[in-house]
């Protein structure tokens, strides 16, 4: 278990001053950090076909980008190069205990883990993200510059895969030590650079842009047929310019596309299983055969603990207590009664069910059912 330590603030304060406004270096934010993986272990990450992976290298100022699998590291020398892999959460269990202290924010928020492994001299170099991210600093050095957001610096476009910012001043300039946490806010400028062979683990959060927003509804109207209500013009009035879009026939247009957006139903219930679905693969593996209800019992009953798929992506929604919960998994949309919250918060917070938690499944019917269902689709499973 990792224990996120501020230091000298507190994580209101963080919030408050920190948190989208400016970045921050949380020396030994993880005191005594222990990697949760090996390069070599992020090395054989790389070589699977079904996880994302990019190698990143500059020699002279020419930079060259790779994309995996992987199957061999030696050519490309002892320098100067970086390897990042993506969603390393979906694959490598302890790597994904380390979502686990940034869930100050909600579920929905967090991203996924991207590790990184640079040689000495090794880096993507400087540029901005659009979301926030936490590098936590694992085994060797690196140096890390980190700059406020500055609308005078130029993009550059080094590779045709590899955006970059002009040199940009920095308010932090460090040379990150293992269990070191650097916090930096979407729009900053920053670059890190390897002092030795190092590890970083990148904590991203989501953002969905409006784009994404009206796409992600347009989709979920398609898909269960919703056509909603049309333009109508009862009452119109006869107008010469024909050719001209009028301006109530314009403020119509607004108003339908405003009433789907301020649908009090509706909303919950396209954005839960839109921000609940995994943009990486997941590592889903159903249990072969599926368990049955007794057998899961037995399990549960005897102290059995369960751990949730890495990358699962888990939140729900209840419009007031004496109203339905909709659940949301990778998503899909589950409706429990009120009266199950404890049930759906069980599943939304935690990576690893004890055995008393698991023990609340027993206790009624349609709630060992649905376990059993989650189970049988390898979103969960038992810890050995
Ligand atoms: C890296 O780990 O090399 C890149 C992380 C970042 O700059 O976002
Ligand atoms: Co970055």
């Amino acid at each position: 278990m990792y224990r996120l330590e501020f230091g000298n603030i507190t994580l209101e304060d963080f919030m408050q001053q920190y948190w989208q406004k400016k970045p921050l270096l949380i020396k030994q934010g993880f005191k005594q950090f222990q990697d949760p993986l090996s390069a070599d272990e992020l090395a054989g990450l790389a070589q699977d076909e079904d996880i994302e992976s990019r190698l990143i290298q500059c020699h002279n100022g020419d930079w060259q980008l790779d994309t995996g699998p992987f199957s061999e590291f030696s050519g490309y020398g002892e320098r100067d190069w970086t390897l990042l892999v993506q969603a390393v959460d979906h694959w490598h269990q302890p790597a994904a205990a380390l979502l686990e202290p940034f869930r100050f924010m909600p579920n929905w928020r967090i991203d996924d883990l991207m590790v990184s492994f640079s040689t000495p001299g090794g880096g993507v170099g400087p540029h901005l993200d659009q979301y926030d991210v936490f590098i936590i600093q694992g085994e060797g050095k690196r140096h890390w510059r980190v700059g406020m957001p500055d609308a005078s610096l130029q993009t550059l476009c080094p590779h045709p895969r590899l955006l970059q910012v002009t040199p940009f001043t920095a308010c932090i300039d460090v040379i990150m030590q293992p269990g070191d946490i650097l916090y930096i806010p979407p729009g900053c400028p920053h670059e890190g650079i390897s002092v030795e062979n190092s590890l970083n683990y990148s904590v991203g959060f989501r953002a969905p842009a409006q784009k994404d927003l009206l796409t992600g509804l347009a989709d979920y109207l398609l898909d269960n047929d919703l056509n909603g209500n049309r333009f109508s013009d009862a009452g119109r009035l006869l107008n010469p310019d024909v050719g001209a879009l009028q301006k109530g026939d314009l403020q119509q247009v607004k108003q339908l596309l405003q009433q789907l957006v301020s649908d009090e139903q509706l909303l919950p219930l396209w954005f839960g299983q839109y921000i609940s679905r995994a943009k990486h693969e997941l590592d889903q593996q159903e249990p072969d055969p599926h368990y049955g209800l007794d057998d899961l019992a037995e399990y549960l009953e005897d102290g059995s603990v369960l751990a949730k798929l890495g990358g699962l992506r888990c939140v729900y929604h209840q419009a007031s207590a004496s109203d339905d919960i909709a659940l949301f998994i990778n998503g899909e949309q589950i409706t429990l009664p009120p009266e199950e919250l404890h049930t759906a918060r069980l599943l939304c917070e935690y990576a690893r069910l004890d055995e008393d938690q698991c023990r609340h499944f027993t206790q009624l019917a349609p709630r060992l059912s649905l376990l059993l269902s989650l189970i049988n689709q390898g979103y969960w499973y038992f810890e050995e």
